[in-house]
């Protein structure tokens, strides 16, 4: 991918269909994964991490379908730092029209000795024919030393020396394992700087786990001290605590871009939409008083807040909820004695105009629901209707 001209623009690297998709419990098939695909791309993130695709037959598949029918983003495909991984992933995302391999090794002694049971010298040789090998496939490649932050930055520098002498054009430095605080990582960071010079000549990545709470700090701390991607996952769903927030992260850097300055290409409005379809398909359920899309960030309980945002929303509000695509259609609640009219109007303020037979189908189907719930969400409305549309 070509590099932004603006030095203050972050690329923004989502991997809910990889990284998130790790979470315990959650298998999306290839016609989940393409739809949410399909929705990352409308939210405009830069980059859409499909999947592992030597994991399983069923996840090269569908990282193949994303490269060949998700316009706009860069289709990305992890691959360790083994030949035959690397392959599987150039296959996968070669008809993507912006390709990149992702490929990683861990360079911290822990994971060295005790996960790969192997030397630093295996490592230096293993990055450098990764990085080789996924270059002579396409022209974007990321390197990531994996556990770096518990890692001797002395030998990571030396690792990512190498991998970028190798062609990789972007270096992603992940805290797989949360452990990082921000002054922290912000610091390991800069040491790479200082050893590795050419590091300023590839885009720094930061890719942050939630152990301990701070993945969105810890991803704000390495953009203040030169990264410009942020990885991150819809909801913050990923290995164990997760990943950085996608939603957090967009809508910090933009709400307070009045002190921090930096721009993305996200368009905002989509993040509501993103949520409940990631979370409807995963099963995962967002937490109500999650920030940014869980169902009470713009809610107002006690009497004074209550008072205050009916004379002026800024008075308890930093974000206007229409920033995040959440408006009146957000709000509305149908129910078993609903009318065809209002369930059309419904999904009408949702984005779906549907008439005639598909109308009526999704009516008799509306029906079931209601009988089912007592309420009928927007979340319930959209399953209905993309079931309708995919013919389920
Ligand atoms: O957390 C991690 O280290 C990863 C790598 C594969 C980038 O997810
Ligand atoms: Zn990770």
């Amino acid at each position: 991918m070509t590099t932004p001209s603006d030095p203050n623009r972050v690329i923004i690297f989502d991997t809910t269909l990889r990284d998130g998709e790790q979470s315990p419990g959650i298998s999306l098939n290839k016609g989940e994964k393409l739809e949410i695909a399909h929705q990352l791309a409308r939210l405009g993130v830069d980059v859409i991490e499909a999947g592992f695709p030597i994991a399983s037959p069923g996840d090269f598949e569908a990282v193949q379908a994303i490269a060949r029918e998700v316009d706009g983003p860069v289709i990305a495909g992890l691959a360790r730092a083994q030949a035959g991984d690397i392959t599987r992933a150039g296959e996968a995302v070669r008809d993507a029209a912006k390709p990149r391999i992702h490929t990683f090794i861990s360079t911290s002694d822990i994971h060295i000795e005790h996960q790969m049971r192997n030397t630093r010298a295996d490592v230096l040789e293993g990055a450098k024919a990764a990085v080789a090998h996924a270059k002579s496939l396409v022209d974007d490649v990321e390197f990531s030393p994996m556990d770096a932050t518990r890692a001797d930055p002395e030998f990571t520098a030396q690792v990512l020396q190498i991998a970028i002498d190798e062609g990789a054009t972007t270096i992603n430095v992940p805290d797989t394992v949360g452990y990082a605080t921000p002054d922290e990582y912000a610091e390991f960071l800069s040491k790479l700087y200082e050893y590795t010079p050419a590091l300023r000549d590839v885009v720094l990545s930061v890719h942050c786990h939630d152990d301990l709470g701070l993945a969105v700090p810890n991803s704000l701390a390495g953009l203040s001290v030169g990264a410009r991607q942020v990885e991150c996952a819809v909801n913050g769903i990923g290995e164990r605590a997760g990943n950085t927030s996608l939603e957090e992260i967009i809508m910090l850097l933009e709400t307070r871009r009045d002190r921090l300055g930096y721009t993305t290409g996200a368009v905002t409005t989509e993040i509501a939409r993103t949520s409940r379809l990631v979370s409807r398909l995963t099963g995962y359920a967002v937490q109500p008083n999650k920030a940014i899309v869980g169902r009470n960030a713009f809610s107002h309980e006690s009497g004074i807040h209550q008072d205050g945002v009916l004379k002026n929303r800024q008075t308890f509000e930093i974000m206007d909820p229409a920033s995040i695509g959440i408006d009146d259609a957000e709000q509305l609640v149908l129910g078993k004695h609903s009318g065809r009219a209002a369930l059309k109007d419904a999904l009408s303020k949702l984005g779906y105009e549907l008439d005639g037979q598909a109308l009526r189908q999704a009516f008799d189907k509306f029906k079931e629901v209601a009988d089912r719930k007592k309420q009928v969400t927007a979340m319930d409305l959209e399953a209905l209707v993309t079931d309708e549309l995919r013919g389920d």
